[in-house]
């Protein structure tokens, strides 16, 4: 392949990772990371690009000569800028608009897999206008707990688990009622309460075939033994105890296939990630959620592990040739990633905090940035709630667990905060 330049939209550890794993293609030309942290500025240029403003987008694209734009969150994606690109003959690795509704809009990813008989859990759905009939059905409910969430795009907020009527109402007040959920909640979907373990599968997917990359396990609260509030996600490992080759054959099988088949049936080819939020129930795997690209921290524990170009995988994925690549992942080691903090995190935290005592690289241990920034003395400063991710790579769970920890020991800034339990769920399955 000839050298190409990138332009990764983006600047949390997630996109640290993709410019870490962009940055080592055979194929890379220059690199270009927009708005990117402190850590990308080692790997490419950070550039300053309003994102949101496509045209602007589309003009550095055609100066710098840019043949693959990587998007690394959601909103851009919902936002359509794989579309306006795609419009302009230009390459972007990613969903459309409309296919990135699986993530940005429930009510949409539940109906398209109740159509096509897609394992999730039972729901019914009610407009704004409707919500007097969604408090008649949360009177009329006896199975509980109930799970009430807001369709569109909410940050992670708009999801809440009722134990009894009481707790559904006011969960319906709120989603009515709370400023930052208005768009979001247009319409609610109440779901059915899914018992097991929660796992994430990510799969590539190029609009007619896809390929699980790997599995990860998320640790979305913010206190050990999964206590607190909800967070971006607060460490994760891979792959799992949870799911072995065969179990991810059929997942693929029973979930991703029909979902790509689905979509295309719909006239809506699904390219890029398909980040498959799954519980494992007695009845099997069923679908929590579908996100359209990859998870934060997720995706620090998948790049390091990919023995692929990524860039090979990526245009693959833009121009339908999965069935042509080979992708492969290491099999061979576990890898850990503890998110550091800022002390106060979901909620208001400070900033500005100094960072000490970062380990150098190696080839089984990686700090990815998220929010830090350099301050006006060039100093290394907390400039986020999830500060630093810490990412080690060994032959077994414990070892990449234990090396992770030992790394953090050196670190250091002012209410540094971290889970002491990531991957202890894994180890019990050992
Ligand atoms: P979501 O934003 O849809 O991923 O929901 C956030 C979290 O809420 C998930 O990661 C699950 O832990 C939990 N959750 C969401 N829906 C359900 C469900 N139907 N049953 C059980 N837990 C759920
Ligand atoms: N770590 C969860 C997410 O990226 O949605």
């Amino acid at each position: 392949m000839e050298s190409i330049n990138v332009l990764l939209i983006g600047s949390g550890g997630r996109e640290h990772a993709l410019a870490w794993s962009l940055r080592k293609s055979p194929s890379i030309g220059k690199l270009f990371i927009a708005p990117g942290n402190p850590g990308t500025e080692f790997l490419g240029n950070n550039v300053d690009l309003d994102i949101r403003n496509h045209d602007a987008v589309l003009e550095f694209v055609e100066g710098n000569d840019i043949g693959l734009t990587v998007v690394g969150p959601e909103q851009p994606l919902v936002d359509g800028i794989v579309d306006f690109l795609d419009a302009h003959d230009k390459v972007a690795f990613g969903p459309t608009a409309d296919a990135a509704r699986l993530e940005g809009s429930k009510s949409f990813a539940k109906e398209i897999m109740e159509k096509y008989n897609v394992p999730t859990g039972s729901f019914k759905l009610f407009d704004r206008h409707e919500w007097s009939a969604a408090e008649a059905y949360i009177e009329e409910n006896e199975s509980w707990p109930m799970v009430l969430k807001a369709d569109g795009l909410a940050a992670g907020k708009g999801v809440f688990i009722s134990k009894d009527k009481e707790e559904a109402k006011k969960a319906l007040e709120f989603l009515q009622n709370d400023p930052a959920l208005s768009a979001a909640s247009y319409r609610l979907v109440i779901e059915e309460f899914l018992e097991g373990e929660e796992v994430s599968v990510f799969a590539i997917c190029d609009g007619d075939t896809a390929t699980i990359l790997m599995d990860a396990q998320d640790h979305k609260r913010i206190g050990d033994g999964d206590t607190g509030l909800n967070t971006g996600g607060m460490g994760a490992y891979a792959p799992t105890p949870v799911l072995d080759a065969d179990s991810l054959e059929n997942i693929r099988q029973r979930i991703i296939l029909p979902m790509v088949n689905a979509m295309a049936e719909e006239g809506i080819p699904y390219k890029g990630i398909l980040y498959c939020g799954l519980m494992m129930t007695a009845q099997g795997p069923k679908v929590i959620e579908f996100n359209c690209r990859f998870g934060d921290p997720e995706c620090q524990v998948i790049m390091p592990a990919l023995e692929t170009d990524i860039i090979e995988i990526m245009m693959a994925s833009v121009h339908g040739k999965l069935d042509y690549i080979d992708i492969k992942v290491d099999s061979e080691s576990f890898y850990t990633c503890v998110v550091l903090s800022s002390e106060g995190y979901p909620r208001s935290y400070e900033k500005g905090k100094v960072i000490g005592g970062i380990p150098a690289d190696s080839d089984s241990l990686y700090v990815f940035h998220a929010g830090t920034k350099k301050d006006d003395d060039g100093k290394l400063v907390t400039n986020g709630g999830r500060v630093l991710n810490v990412v080690s790579k060994a032959a077994t769970l414990n070892d990449s667990i234990q090396k992770a920890y030992d790394a953090i020991s050196s670190i250091s800034f002012d209410g540094m905060y971290f889970r002491k339990d990531i991957g202890a769920k894994g180890l019990k399955r050992f």
